[in-house]
């Protein structure tokens, strides 16, 4: 099982193995909004045992039969870097490395987090020299953070083997393309994670601090509507010019203009600082549900744009497709991590 923990709901994702596909065998979400005294669609900050209990919940509703998880680790909890440092002549030599360098990207004593770190592979390149530097992706993760998510694991009686920062279980169900860069706007209810992934690693990250949420709060306060009825409206019309009334579409367009143009600054930053164009942009994420997004990111963006569908990676009924892909983009971080799950069981 992959659990999700956003901000504004619970995610999972059970899969089984047959053959080599990933079978789905069931799925399912449940806002924390109300576990907080407020609505569905709205962030949270919710202790440790009211996650838990949405989670018993869920694992009811959605009738989960494994106990055995992976868990992601929110993105605005965890540090990530991309350093060059000296290239050591063994593994020994370049872990110590790091390890010294970390401490310098990382805000609080090193003794508080959880480090990790990865070397980017060089650009294969015959007979040439290794350049005597190398990039190295740091990772860090408070233990505050990591103890959050293991109460919550503890209180619903689960067994977890691993917990992952959550745009690299979003890159594994939805990034296709492994050589070209790829952006990546994961657009959740409190923040839309930005992130370029290029030969299957994150080259550059970036938060926006909007979302859905933003939108639906944008129409309820423009139109004096409860935030349950905004958020239906949202997700009744988006951007589909035929049915918005017009007050919903400019509220909806004020925040996504506001993702689109940051997301844009970032997309030419990295052309440039990496002489390379950008392949494709895959939205994913809640707010990538949102009817008619992509022909919206269209105004902004000169790369093909993709609205993710990360349960085509799983093998389902024919009669749930249709629903699947359309759902897809909130559940793109839990398919990521069951989908690693089953790699690990070999
Ligand atoms: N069909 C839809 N149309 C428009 N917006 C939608 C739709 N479905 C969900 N959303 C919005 O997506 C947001 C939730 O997205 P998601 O589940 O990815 O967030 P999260 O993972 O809880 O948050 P975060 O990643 O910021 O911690 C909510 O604001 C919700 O209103
Ligand atoms: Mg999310």
């Amino acid at each position: 099982m992959g659990l999700d923990i956003g901000s504004s709901s619970l995610k999972v994702v059970q899969l089984r193995r047959q053959g080599g596909t990933a079978v789905l065998e069931t799925y399912g979400e449940l806002a924390l909004g109300p576990y907080a005294g407020g609505e569905a669609g709205q962030a949270t900050n919710l202790p440790a045992d009211k996650i838990a209990e949405n989670l018993r919940d869920l694992l009811r509703e959605a009738n989960v039969t494994t106990i055995d998880v992976g868990v992601s680790i929110p993105f605005s909890r965890s540090l990530l870097t991309l350093v060059e440092l000296p290239r050591a002549k063994t593994p020994e030599e370049q872990k110590t490395i790091v390890e010294l360098e970390a401490r310098k990207y990382i805000p609080v004593p090193v003794s508080e987090v959880q480090l990790d770190w990865f070397i980017i592979p060089d650009p294969i390149s015959e007979g040439k020299e290794l350049s005597p530097k190398v990039k190295v992706l740091i990772v860090a993760v408070h233990n505050d953070e990591l103890k959050l998510l293991q109460n919550v694991v503890q209180g619903a009686s689960l067994e977890s083997s691993f917990y992952e920062i959550e745009i690299f279980s979003t890159i594994r169900s939805v990034v296709d393309e492994i050589v070209k860069p790829v952006m990546v706007l994961d657009i959740g209810a409190s923040a839309t994670k930005v992130y370029v992934v290029e030969h299957g690693v994150v080259a550059f990250s970036h938060n926006i601090p909007r979302g859905g949420q933003d939108v639906t709060r944008n129409i309820s306060s423009s139109q004096g509507f409860s935030i349950a009825k905004a958020e239906t409206l949202k997700k009744e019309h988006g951007f589909s010019t035929q049915l918005a009334p017009p007050y919903a579409r400019e509220s909806i367009e004020s925040v996504f203009s506001h993702i689109f143009e940051e997301s844009k600054r970032v997309f030419t930053q990295y052309e440039v600082g990496a002489r390379t164009p950008i392949s494709a942009i895959v939205l994913t994420g809640g707010g990538g549900v949102t009817k008619e997004l992509a022909t919206y990111a269209k105004g902004f963006f000169a790369a093909d744009i993709h609205v993710a569908d990360p349960f085509a990676r799983t093998q389902a009924p024919a009669f749930m497709r249709p629903v699947l892909a359309e759902i897809g983009p909130e559940f793109a971080v839990a398919v990521g991590l069951a989908l690693r799950k089953l790699e690990d069981l070999g």
